[in-house]
């Protein structure tokens, strides 16, 4: 099957919610914005299976794989094509998530596709929303304009609190025993890595 590798989020295509709205029933769920393969979930689920694991992912063709995968493995993962930026809190209840990773968010490099970016006001506004007071919101990037501007967008918004001090990245590696799959290849290239973690308040 052949995989687009980008897609324009700001396509009015995307502007309305078409995805399905994953079943949950109470246990902790973890959610990564932007999960791709969602080899970062696999493993966790493989590590916590008593947890749900939630990708939001934009690309419609990896979100079915992901969701054959998770059913012929039994994995309790789950992916949802969706405009993260728009569609978050109509997929998941308020304070129901118990942890956010943004795991190498697109950088679109040029500079009139800087519009395309997904770490904005409106996906800290998601995140907020769906975020129980306490949840940890983790972001890692290889690309140091994608991490700074990451942290200016929530180090403005007074829901969340960086634990490593205000405008201060997490210099604790990645806490999480796995990797996803940019980062399992970032590290094996020996580039840099850009990680912040907050708290929302
Ligand atoms: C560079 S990939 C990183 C994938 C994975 N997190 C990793 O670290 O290997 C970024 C992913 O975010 C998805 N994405 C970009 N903008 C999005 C948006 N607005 N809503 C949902 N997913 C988005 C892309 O389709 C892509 O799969």
């Amino acid at each position: 099957m052949r995989i687009r590798q980008h897609v324009n989020p700001n396509q009015v295509h995307f502007a309305r919610f078409r995805g399905e709205r994953p079943e949950l029933d109470g246990r902790a769920v973890e959610l990564e914005v932007g999960c791709a393969d969602a080899q970062f979930l696999f493993e966790r689920a493989a590590r916590d299976p008593s947890r749900h694991y939630v990708g939001l992912e934009i690309r419609e063709d990896l979100v079915d794989l992901v969701n054959r995968r998770a059913r012929s493995l039994g994995a309790p993962v789950r992916a949802v094509f969706c405009q993260a930026q728009l569609h978050m809190t109509e997929i998941l209840p308020p304070g129901s998530v118990d942890r956010v990773y943004v795991n190498f968010p697109d950088p679109w490099f040029k500079r009139r596709h800087h519009e395309r970016r997904m770490v904005d006001a409106a996906l800290a506004a998601g995140i907020a929303g769906v975020a129980r007071s306490g949840a940890e919101l983790f972001v890692q990037s290889d690309v140091w304009d994608i991490a700074l501007d990451a942290m200016a967008t929530f180090e403005r918004d007074e829901r969340f609190a960086n634990c490593a001090g205000e405008w201060t990245f997490w210099r604790g590696g990645n806490p999480y025993g796995v990797r996803s799959w940019r980062e399992q290849n970032a590290e094996e290239t020996g580039l840099a890595i850009w990680r912040i973690l907050y708290r929302r308040r």
